[in-house]
């Protein structure tokens, strides 16, 4: 076994990322800002879908905020709203490694974007008093590139890769002896001349933040100690999140029933709820003085075009297009995004998770499907449910 210390040396030479990679030294001590190119292939479109106020994915200039001193980031376990669930294991597992001075066990967190899963991350860090290292799954291209980090960290540091279902098939196989063993093997050389040095590490903790479990493979996932799916918010827990946010934000008293409004069409998601609050407190000192009362509320939401749902322009026309355009479905979910000039995968990550969550949309194996609710919302009449004509305009 190789001496920390010799380590580094190895580690600086090997075969650097290309010079215009934002990921080039894919870690630092604190958070990385993820390049959004990385997360999703950019098309028109998924730009589109992505610039909708009511939309769950982080946008530059959030996560920007999110490294900086101003951050409405809960930084302790106490601050953490909702979840409750997984809290309590949390809690229960870091005073527990705690007494026992191990690491955290490796957590994997999933669910839709904006509840909170890097967060979390941090959080965690913060219970332990350790660092955390952030990257993704995309950012990592080889075994090679976490060497590095995984050399650097101290005793129960905090690995955090977000999008971990990105993750090559050659990093993943990398982690799991870093996972199971904290051992690392490094291949010195190649051909003749290979050499495979294993390195022994601190014991540390790899979260893994992914919005789509089902694509990681059976062995990688059941390399987790702990595995939760995070939940939408209700509306009680995102009130608390709004209060919090006005009090850090310096937003004087706001009215119960005024904060409800927010609360109400913020899709479950913290992310979104904190947006809209962004975006009525610039309305107010704009058009209203710095008052934020239901009127204010209502009417700089209304700007934005989102009903009393949560729903934007973008939800209703998919809703309209299977209302209408397909007599309510069943239809192809390539067929509505072709009918609507979007992606599909776009569609799939930002429009439909939360109209499944809140009933309008029914995913059967015949494919996409207005339910009665969903069709009275957009003026779309349901037929009678056994008739077989499902729904049709009016
Ligand atoms: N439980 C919570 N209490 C208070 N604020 C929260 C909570 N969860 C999330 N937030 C806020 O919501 C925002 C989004 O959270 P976060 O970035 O952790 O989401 P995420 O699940 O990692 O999203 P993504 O999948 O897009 O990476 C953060 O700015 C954070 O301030
Ligand atoms: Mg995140």
């Amino acid at each position: 076994m190789f001496a920390k210390r010799k380590a580094y040396p190895i580690m600086a030479d090997p075969s650097p990322a290309p010079a215009d990679d934002d990921f080039t030294a894919p870690f630092s001590a604190t958070v990385l800002p993820i390049s959004r190119d990385r997360r999703l292939p950019c098309t028109m479109s998924t730009d589109m879908a992505r610039d909708r106020i009511i939309s769950a994915q982080a946008r530059p200039e959030e996560e920007l905020e999110s490294n900086s001193a101003t951050t409405l980031r809960p930084r302790v376990i106490g601050e953490y709203v909702g979840q409750s669930d997984l809290i309590e294991k949390l809690t229960i597992a870091l005073q527990a490694v705690k007494q026992r001075q191990e690491p955290m066990e490796h957590v994997l967190l999933h669910g839709p974007p904006g509840l909170g899963k890097t967060t979390l991350a941090h959080v965690i860090a913060e219970e332990m008093g350790t660092r955390a290292y952030v990257t993704s799954g995309p950012a990592l291209t080889k075994g090679g590139d976490l060497v590095g980090t995984l050399t650097k960290m101290q005793p129960h540091d905090i690995l955090f890769i977000d999008e971990i279902h990105r993750l090559p098939a050659a990093v993943e196989e990398y982690i799991y002896p870093a996972m199971e063993d904290f051992k690392i093997d490094f291949t010195l050389d190649s051909g003749m001349h290979a050499k495979v040095i294993t390195y022994n590490l601190k014991p540390f903790t790899l979260i893994g933040a992914t919005t789509r479990a089902g694509l990681l493979t059976g062995a990688l996932r059941s390399r987790f100690g702990i595995t939760h799916h995070l939940q939408y918010y209700d509306e009680t827990e995102l009130l608390a999140i709004l209060r919090r946010a006005a009090s850090m934000l310096g937003i004087g008293e706001i009215g119960h029933d005024a904060l409800r409004l927010i609360a109400l069409r913020s899709r479950g998601t913290p992310r979104v709820t904190l947006r809209l609050l962004r975006r009525v407190r610039d309305f107010a000192q704009v058009r209203a003085g710095g008052r934020i009362d239901q009127a204010v509320i209502a009417d700089a939401l209304g700007l934005e075009k989102i009903d009393e749902l949560g729903l934007d322009e973008l939800d209703r026309s998919y809703m309209r297009t299977i209302g209408k355009v397909y007599e309510g479905g069943p239809v192809g979910l390539e067929a509505i995004a072709a009918t609507l000039g979007e992606d599909a995968g776009t569609l799939e990550d930002v429009v439909e998770p939360y109209l499944l969550q809140i009933g309008f949309l029914a995913r059967t194996r015949q494919g996409r499907r207005l339910t009665p609710a969903g069709a009275a919302h957009v003026g779309a009449r349901s037929g009678s449910a056994t008739d077989g004509s499902l729904f049709y305009d009016r």
